[in-house]
């Protein structure tokens, strides 16, 4: 598989501390990539080094299957919008893009109210400063600057933070838009995976430093859909009963139950032939978890974000 960007062993050590340990992470080309850690994770620290704005203390990456100096090249079609937009407050939408615009040299005409249409600012008041705009029309405006230079990939760490329900639906409607009508590769960052969940292809679980998993948004519902969990007094044998029955999969949990992602509605006759295969059943129910349930699982304590 080839990879738009390949971290390997990306680490980043400051003083004492490893803010990012021995990362390895594989983004698609199209696809939004969701890199999900609560504050202090170390999700800022990769997408700087990745974005060229601080050097691995170890480790290195690859973009669009270039390192190295090519790779360096690259980094031209990376548009990044790192924890607050760089704006101008007391200049409009408009020209704050201009600016952006003038400085790496782009001129045709129409080119900046094209992204302010892209981004949904085309309406804003030319003779109002960004620093009056609310949150969630900065953070566009961050988009469109990261936009600036028709960027392969955008690299957007916590867009969606602070928002409220409305300026997180729009936002997660830009990226969709921006992946399925341009093809763009993002990768975004956030502390709360439900925020994710809608909008991203693939996740990155980080924790302390370290990427715990990654995963399609695909196995991500499958593990968090409906499952059935059951303890009994013979685990071994209980598996072997529900391999019988053609249930194969069945994930052994920390707390010595067994927990099966589908047989939903084969609940009594699951039952029955663990009964009858004189294995003693303790415990047998339908359980749904939340992405957030399978988050703090994966983490360990609570939210803190
Ligand atoms: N410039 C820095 N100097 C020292 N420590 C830093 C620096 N930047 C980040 N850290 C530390 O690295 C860890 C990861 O931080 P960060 O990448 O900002 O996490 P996140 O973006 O997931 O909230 C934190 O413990 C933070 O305090
Ligand atoms: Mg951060």
């Amino acid at each position: 598989m080839e990879y738009i960007l390949e971290t390997k062993d990306l680490t980043k050590v400051y003083g004492q501390k490893e803010a990012a340990k021995d990362v390895n992470l594989h983004i698609q080309q199209g696809q939004i990539y969701g890199l999900i850690g609560r504050n202090g994770a170390g999700k800022t620290t990769i997408m700087r080094m990745i974005s060229g704005l601080s050097r691995p203390t170890r480790g290195s990456y690859s973009l669009f299957g270039k390192t190295g100096l090519a790779m360096q090249m690259m980094l031209k079609d990376v548009g990044v919008l790192i924890e607050h937009p760089g704006l101008y407050p007391k200049l409009s939408a408009y020209e704050n893009l201009k600016i952006k615009c003038i400085g790496v040299g782009i001129k045709p005409k129409g080119y900046v109210e094209n992204l302010l249409k892209t981004v949904g600012l085309e309406n804003t008041d030319v003779k109002k400063g960004a620093g009056s705009y609310s949150l969630g029309m900065r953070q566009r405006l961050g988009i469109a600057l990261a936009l600036v230079g028709d960027p392969k990939m955008i690299i957007l760490d916590e867009p969606i933070n602070g928002l409220d329900p409305q300026g997180i639906v729009e936002v997660r409607e830009l990226l969709s838009r921006l992946r399925d009508e341009r093809g763009i590769t993002i990768m975004i960052s956030s502390h709360i995976l439900d925020e994710l969940a809608k909008v991203a292809d693939s996740y990155g679980i980080i924790h302390e430093g370290t990427l715990l998993d990654e995963f399609s948004a695909e196995e991500l519902h499958e593990r968090c859909g409906k499952s059935l969990v059951l303890r009994t007094d013979d685990t071994s044998k209980t598996l072997r009963v529900l391999e019988n029955m053609n249930l194969h999969g069945a994930v052994r949990e920390p707390d010595g139950s067994l927990r099966i992602g589908r047989g939903m509605d084969r609940a009594k006759e699951i039952s029955k032939a663990i009964i009858d295969a004189g294995i003693g059943l303790e415990e047998i129910y339908l359980r749904t978890m939340t992405l957030e349930e399978y988050y703090l699982g994966m983490t360990g304590g609570e939210h803190n974000g």
